[in-house]
């Protein structure tokens, strides 16, 4: 690389950071934005050439690089740690009194500073290079964000230098990441036209944004930062003041906070408070609060911390705006579980740094409680996180013709996701949409498929399968088995805001549960189908008795319960001696007893095979009548499970199972049927150690069976034996789909 590379590098670089701080830090430029283009161009074009120029502090590396897996979790050199909060200005009083009893006798000199309201970090500076950018996590210990906040262009990659000599070694400092109330604006309106989900405030999107775990992504958010502290230093200048420290750290290159307020006195500083409070809407990014300082640091020294706070500083928080609007309309939302839950449609009104135009109502009785009615004024407030709510109704301005809410009458009876039936819970408050088939309710169904007792299916609990649902990834359960790592890994648990990457080592991990899944038994397959009344004790039952799902889709057992239970009901109603039914004429009454005689006969036969089979127990014989009888399934829960068979679904099962290969045994010993032997026609590969035969063993048993067996595993292949440590081809039957049995499960098939 010629010398005259570097050269122009190191010029345009310092140029590109000279410009980088005149926009972004004070906010004033003195080139173009083309120009500054062009600037960036040339030194991206000479990395280009010459990729050791790249280095970490070049002004290239903020665009962002390759997503990262996920965040490492680091240990803070000195812990971050909280304050103390306040709504009142008698507490105010109180703080100041207690540090003055602490110092007694010392002038005491306070800083003030604007609260932002953003997400608080630490930045590590190491002779001069930003290293290492972290969260602040529980205090001790945060996440490793460097490669998001380099993005940042208010964060200097490199420090201004103050004084060669004494420069610090070691710089951390400690602020708070924003997003500006325009960046914000303008974020807001971008998403909105490629109908993306708004971010509900600035505070919210630069949180989500600090976890992506794709740093070009954050690149294209408008992130700013505000620097008021510090952690560990090694060397620099002699800071002893809060007020010095500020200065220090806009010399570096820093954007410290706008306004600060030097009190002497209590009231001074209330009156800061107030100041700041008129103010503050003028800010370009949205603040809390105050925050009230001991400027001086050997007398912060000399009071110190409880375990949580300093005892030299306090914030003063500014009670939550609230805003009067109108309630246009209350519509209804379909919750995971089926739950109702209205919203209030509001008029559009500006709270507290963002534009609010809707805010839950909880539920039915609380609309009551608080009298809430459509066309009402209502005051709103809007509290840190929670979503903004509805505080009470301006009485006074409700119009003449308004109408309580009721829920029959706003959803006309019906679920708004659905059109199916709705229903109070009486236990609960809430309203809820009955309908199994409910797309709202589909999450659910795929949770309780995947649940220990079910399939026990790893990391699908109820966030996962409700985004699974929200992604049309898996409308039905089924739907898992032809997943991908590749679909799963990039799926945002999170929110917009907050996003959670699922990433690749969980996704992995629930592929290789699901493939488990399929070899699981009958018992917990008839269970995890979610069939309405079949519970685990009654799928146990059916799968002692049934060798696969199309068995228990035609069983006999189950046609026998059925057929008993409508015979009992007949008999009961031609019996000749019914009181309530007495026969007609005598030829009636002879008609009658003979038809009785057959069907107490037909009964008692239907029952004595089932209990043959082990599935019913005769409590007592009774003669010329029926006999009293028990059935391991009742009445009931068979019409159910047969009619489920029969249904749409039921039948779209039965033949998703067939195709995906998925045939869940029972523990009726399998025969050799009319159809063949259990592996006639099937391709079985062996593979890994087996602990109870030898190789040639299980050969020999799966010809015995009808099968054959071949070395590799392909489309073609049916069944992989896999013994322990099985590997690559363990690896490649999973991803092509093929059952998998282990040794237990190919002795049970074969009957052995
Ligand atoms: S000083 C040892 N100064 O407020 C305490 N904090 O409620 C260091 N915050 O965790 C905090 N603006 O995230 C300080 N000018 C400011 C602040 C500020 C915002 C945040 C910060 C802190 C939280 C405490």
């Amino acid at each position: 690389m010629p010398d005259t590379s570097q050269q122009r590098h190191a010029v345009l670089a310092e140029e590109i950071r000279r410009h980088d701080r005149a926009y972004y830090v004070e906010a004033q430029s003195a080139i173009s934005d083309q120009e500054y283009d062009q600037l960036y161009r040339k030194l991206l074009d000479l990395e280009l050439a010459y990729p050791e120029l790249q280095t970490a502090d070049s002004p290239s590396q903020r665009v962002g690089g390759a997503p990262i897996d996920g965040f490492k979790t680091i240990r803070h050199a000195v812990p971050m740690m909280s304050l103390d909060n306040t709504y009142s200005q008698e507490e105010v009083r109180d703080f100041v009194d207690r540090v003055q009893k602490l110092l007694p006798g010392e002038p005491l000199e306070w800083l003030v500073e604007p609260k932002a309201d953003g997400v608080a970090i630490s930045l590590r500076f190491e002779d001069g290079l930003f290293t290492l950018g972290t969260t602040r996590g529980d205090g001790i210990a945060g996440d490793d964000v460097t490669a998001n906040l380099r993005t940042i262009r208010t964060i200097p990659l490199r420090l201004n230098t103050l004084d060669q000599a004494n420069d610090p070694g070691v710089l951390e400092v400690r602020g708070e990441v924003i997003m500006t109330r325009s960046g914000f604006a303008q974020l807001n309106r971008e998403r909105a036209d490629a109908g993306e989900p708004l971010f509900a405030n600035p505070r919210n999107a630069t949180a989500g944004s600090l976890k992506q775990l794709d740093s070009a992504l954050v690149a294209r958010r408008p992130l700013d930062i505000v620097l008021y502290g510090s952690g560990e230093i090694i060397g620099g200048p002699t800071i002893d003041s809060q007020s010095g420290l500020l200065e220090v750290l806009s010399r570096l290159g820093f954007r410290t906070p706008q306004n600060t307020w030097c009190c002497s006195s209590v009231n001074d500083v209330l009156d800061a408070i107030a100041e700041l409070d008129r103010i503050r809407p003028g800010f370009d990014y949205d603040t809390d609060g105050a925050v009230i300082k001991l400027n001086r640091f050997n007398l912060r020294d000399r009071i110190g911390a409880t375990a949580k706070a300093p005892r030299w500083s306090m914030a003063y928080k500014y009670a939550p705006e609230q805003m009067q609007t109108k309630l246009k309309a209350i519509t209804v939302q379909v919750g995971r579980t089926g739950t109702l839950t209205p919203v209030a449609e509001l008029e559009p009104v500006f709270l507290d740094g963002s534009t609010i135009s809707r805010a839950t109502l909880h539920n039915e009785d609380e609309i009551t409680r608080k009298d809430i009615r459509v066309g009402d004024t209502v005051l709103i407030e809007k509290r840190g996180d929670v979503i903004p709510g509805v505080i009470s109704v301006v009485k006074d301005l409700r119009p003449v013709d308004t109408k309580p809410f009721n829920m029959l009458t706003a959803t006309g009876s019906q679920c708004p996701t659905c059109g199916g039936a709705i229903q109070k819970d009486e236990e609960f408050v809430a309203w809820r949409c009955v309908n199994s088939d409910c797309p709202a309710q589909a999450a659910q169904r795929l949770e309780h498929f995947a649940a220990r007792t079910a399939l026990d299916i790893e990391y699908l609990g109820d966030i996962v399968s409700d985004k699974l649902v929200e992604r049309q990834l898996a409308g039905n359960p089924l739907d898992l088995f032809d997943l991908s790592v590749e679909q799963l890994s990039p799926l945002n648990l999170g929110t917009e805001d907050e996003p959670r990457v699922f990433g690749e080592k969980n996704a992995n991990k629930l592929i290789d549960s699901v493939s488990r899944a399929r070899t699981m038994g009958l018992d917990r397959w008839l269970f995890a189908l979610a069939i309405p009344e079949l519970g685990r004790t009654t799928a146990t039952a059916l799968s002692k008795f049934h060798k696969d799902i199309p068995a228990v889709a035609q069983s006999d057992i189950l046609s026998d319960i059925i057929a008993l239970d409508d015979m009992n009901e007949e008999v009961i109603h031609i019996n000749p001696r019914s009181r309530k039914n007495p026969p007609t004429s005598e030829a009636d009454k002879a008609k009658r007893e003979q038809l009785y005689s057959e069907l107490v006969d037909e009964i008692r036969k239907r029952v004595e095979r089932l209990s043959e089979l082990g599935f019913a127990r005769i409590t007592k014989e009774n003669g010329n009548h029926p006999p009293n009888y028990t059935t391991e399934v009742g009445p009931s829960v068979a019409r159910s499970v047969i009619a489920w068979f029969g249904s749409k679904i039921g039948r779209a099962t039965v033949a998703r199972l067939a195709k995906l290969g998925i045939d869940p045994q029972g523990s009726e010993p399998s025969k050799a049927t009319d159809k063949g032997m259990v592996f006639t026609g099937k391709t079985i590969v062996i593979t890994g150690t087996l602990l109870g035969m030898s190789r040639e063993e299980a050969k020999a048993k799966v010809e015995a069976n009808g099968g054959k067996t071949t070395s590799s595993v392909s489309k073609k292949t049916d069944c992989l034996l896999a013994g322990s440590k099985a590997g690559s081809k363990l690896a490649k039957a999973k991803s092509l789909g093929v059952t998998i049995l282990d040794e237990a499960e190919f002795l049970k098939r074969i009957g052995e």
